[in-house]
């Protein structure tokens, strides 16, 4: 396949090479000059394993060169990527300066070729830079129309420096954000001598993945970190600690967990987090990620208040308000705080949640509801059709088997603020949504 490449930076100078190993005949694109001859001479711009050799065979065997002229690579092209840089401005705001310039290039370029285009995004761009900002551009200077005079794929890098060309043949997924399948097709044929998973979706998901991705990374370093600042102070060895910790599978390394929904809660997580804290804050070890955790969770409690009250109705039915389905531990359940804010703003509401009977609650678990709401029982109902009569929003807050076919079950004018997504399929948007999906 004949490819241009416009950014001969990291990733830029690293699919190309690696794409005219692959056989391709590839055109690199740079506005350096300088960038531009090293490549011609055989070498590379870039320091990384194997990338020297690679770009000296391509360029020898005239499966690859450079050139700072977009015409003549749009016009030796079928295929363009672009992997010009994306950095931040002073106030950490992307900055779409290089996105916009290269994008109103290869809108030119595209004016007069004859043929279908296709154009793969692979700078890490925030959801809807591709739709909003690449696509009018291309339009407006190509005076053609995406999905007609040219196509539009979003493709996120995930090769790391210092391995890139590893990462290339050995990636981690591959994901690909695209209109149509034959665009995503196209891509699939480029790729498909490589391993690992591919995702075709629609392109904004495609550009978030890659965000989630090095944000949680990130997240993983620093919580290592500050793990092992502890682990320091408390004078044991952090890596036992961590080796003991990743070979649990089941809840640590895994997916659980990691689907946004409600605040967490419960007699454990929140005492825990707490106690860390405060060992961390009273021996002067700095660890704000776990020093946050709290604040963030309550967050998510305000984020339900709020949404809750944008919907001007005041009488709230609750399904399901014990921390998790299943147990009838209110302690510190985060919707407890929730019904608390609202009774005291004046709300009417109904409780109801199967595994919770008031008259049997005992020790820790009474002291707190009695405390936080003396008056819970005049507030529950006896069965989940009592709670749904009446009620103008219902809150769905664990995901008790009894709640599945929930959406049934109201009425078109009650409004259903689901935390667990109870129903994967059902159609959201409207009086069914969620506050984190
Ligand atoms: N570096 C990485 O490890 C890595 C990994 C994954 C994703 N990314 C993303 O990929 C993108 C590129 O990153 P990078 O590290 O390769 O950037 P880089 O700064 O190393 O290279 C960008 C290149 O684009 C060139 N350029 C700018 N405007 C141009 C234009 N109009 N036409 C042609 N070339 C132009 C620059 O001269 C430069 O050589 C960024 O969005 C980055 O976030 C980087």
């Amino acid at each position: 396949m004949k490819i241009s490449i416009f950014g001969l930076g990291y990733v830029g100078t690293v699919i190309s090479g690696c794409l005219a190993r692959e056989g391709h005949d590839v055109t690199g694109v740079d506005i350096s000059r300088v960038k531009v001859d090293i490549i011609n001479s055989g070498k590379s711009p870039i320091i990384e394993s194997e990338i020297g050799e690679i770009i000296k065979e391509a360029v020898s065997q005239g499966r690859l060169r450079a050139t700072k002229d977009t015409k003549e690579a749009i016009d030796n092209s079928e295929v363009s990527f672009i992997a010009v840089g994306t950095p931040n401005k002073k106030n950490g705001k992307l900055d779409l300066a290089y996105i916009r310039k290269v994008s109103i290039k290869i809108g030119e370029a595209l004016k007069n070729k004859k043929g279908l285009h296709t154009i793969v995004v692979r700078s890490t761009l925030l959801p809807g830079t591709t739709a909003k900002l690449i696509v009018p551009l291309l339009e407006k200077f190509s005076r053609k129309r995406c999905g007609k005079g040219f196509k539009i794929c979003y493709n996120p890098e995930f090769m790391r420096e210092g391995s890139s060309v590893y990462d290339f043949y050995n990636p981690p997924k591959t994901v690909i954000g695209a209109q149509d399948e034959e665009s995503a097709s196209l891509l699939r044929k480029i790729y498909k001598n490589l391993p690992g998973v591919t995702f075709v979706t629609p392109i904004e998901i495609a550009e978030m993945v890659k965000y989630v991705d090095n944000n949680f990374h990130a997240v993983k370093i620093t919580f290592a970190n500050e793990i092992g600042a502890l682990c320091k102070r408390f004078g044991i060895d952090s890596h036992e600690v961590m080796n003991i910790f990743c070979k649990d599978t089941k809840l640590n390394i895994s997916p659980a967990y990691l689907k946004p929904g409600f605040a967490f809660g419960g007699s454990c997580l929140p005492k825990d987090i707490r106690a860390i804290s405060y060992e961390a804050k009273t021996s002067g070890i700095k660890a704000p990620l776990l020093g946050s955790l709290i604040k963030s969770n309550q967050a998510q409690i305000k984020r339900l208040v709020s949404r809750i009250k944008e919907t001007g109705k005041k009488k709230i039915g609750i399904l399901g308000f014990s921390f998790k389905a299943g147990t009838d531990d209110l302690r510190e359940s985060p919707i407890i705080d929730v019904v608390e804010e609202l009774l005291r703003k004046g709300y009417k509401i109904k409780l109801y949640d199967r595994s919770v009977n008031i008259a049997r609650l005992v020790g820790a678990n009474k002291i707190y509801i009695e405390k936080h709401i003396p008056h819970i029982a005049r507030i529950m109902c006896a069965s989940l059709s009592e709670a749904l009569c009446d009620s103008e929003v219902i809150v769905i807050g664990n995901n008790h088997s009894e709640f599945k076919d929930i959406l049934k079950k109201v009425t078109r004018g009650q409004i259903v603020i689901d935390l667990v997504r109870i129903d994967k399929n059902a159609k959201t948007g409207g009086n069914y949504d969620g506050i984190a999906w």
